[in-house]
């Protein structure tokens, strides 16, 4: 009996419910739309905002293929770009000031810099340095910036902060003011140049100073694009220069030569 007279009850109850539950999902369904709706419009004002940072003005490539391009741009080639000086060389330093910063300040993303050494490699697995024992370490100090930081903007900041007074090379109370003013670690570097014993910063010498004797360089300041000679500085003056030793002949040099890599 009891079942008899709740099942109409149920039976009554069971639409209602279900008409509620629906109500209670369309309800749902639409709160969650416009959230989602929300959410999107704000999230693709945000890319935008964002975009605009990347993209040239006269662009209107959507977000997902900028996020492509870039990569394919930045694997473009970078133009081999190098200096091959000596620490403790006054054309070094007119060299780098002059010409190599300023030049890197304006081309740096297109170029593959180096900066190398040069010297004469021993018969016992040591280096000679023109201007001296004090030079050897100067130029492994600066082998060891470029090892610890590998940025030119940080490893060359250095190199010519030292440069600009080359007699104090490789005096600690230089080598600590011209790291401090480059975010550079002092300690590290010191580490690094007395790793094993020296035995670490003279093997990195011994592979700069080759890798400048291969090239036939033998003059510091000796700057070289593309795997040429570009230009020298030596004894105060510019020389084998067919370009000019401007800046911006080099900068235009550098952008032809990326242009057609
Ligand atoms: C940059 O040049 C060095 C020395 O020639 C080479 O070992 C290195 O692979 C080059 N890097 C790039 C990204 O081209």
């Amino acid at each position: 009996m009891a079942a008899k007279i709740s099942l109409p009850i149920m039976d009554e109850k069971r639409p209602k419910r279900c008409r509620c539950r629906r109500r209670v999902l369309s309800r749902f369904l639409t709160l969650a739309l416009l959230a989602i709706t929300i959410y999107v419009m704000y999230y693709m004002r945000i890319v935008s905002s964002y975009a605009v940072l990347f993209v040239p003005e006269t662009s209107d490539l959507p977000s997902s293929q900028i996020a492509l391009d870039k990569p394919v741009t930045s694997a473009q080639s970078l133009v081999p770009f190098e200096a091959h000086i000596m620490s403790k060389c006054p054309d070094a330093r007119d060299c780098l000031k002059d010409m190599v910063l300023p030049a890197m300040m304006r081309v740096y993303d297109k170029v593959n810099f180096t900066l190398s050494f040069i010297g004469t490699p021993t018969e016992n697995d040591g280096v000679d340095c023109k201007h001296g024992p004090g030079e050897c370490m100067g130029n492994i100090i600066e082998l060891c910036a470029h090892h610890l930081y590998p940025d030119p903007k940080i490893y060359l900041g250095f190199t010519m902060c030292l440069t600009k007074d080359y007699k104090s090379i490789p005096q600690r109370e230089l080598v600590e003011d011209c790291a401090l003013e480059h975010a550079i670690d002092f300690e590290k570097l010191n580490d690094c140049a007395a790793q094993d014993d020296g035995a670490f910063g003279i093997a990195m010498l011994r592979e700069s100073v080759r890798r400048s004797t291969n090239a036939g360089v033998t003059k510091s300041c000796t700057v070289r694009l593309n795997d040429e000679i570009y230009c020298i500085r030596d004894d105060g003056e510019w020389s084998a220069c067919p370009s000019g030793p401007s800046v911006n002949d080099l900068i235009i040099a550098v952008e032809k030569l990326y242009r057609s890599s």
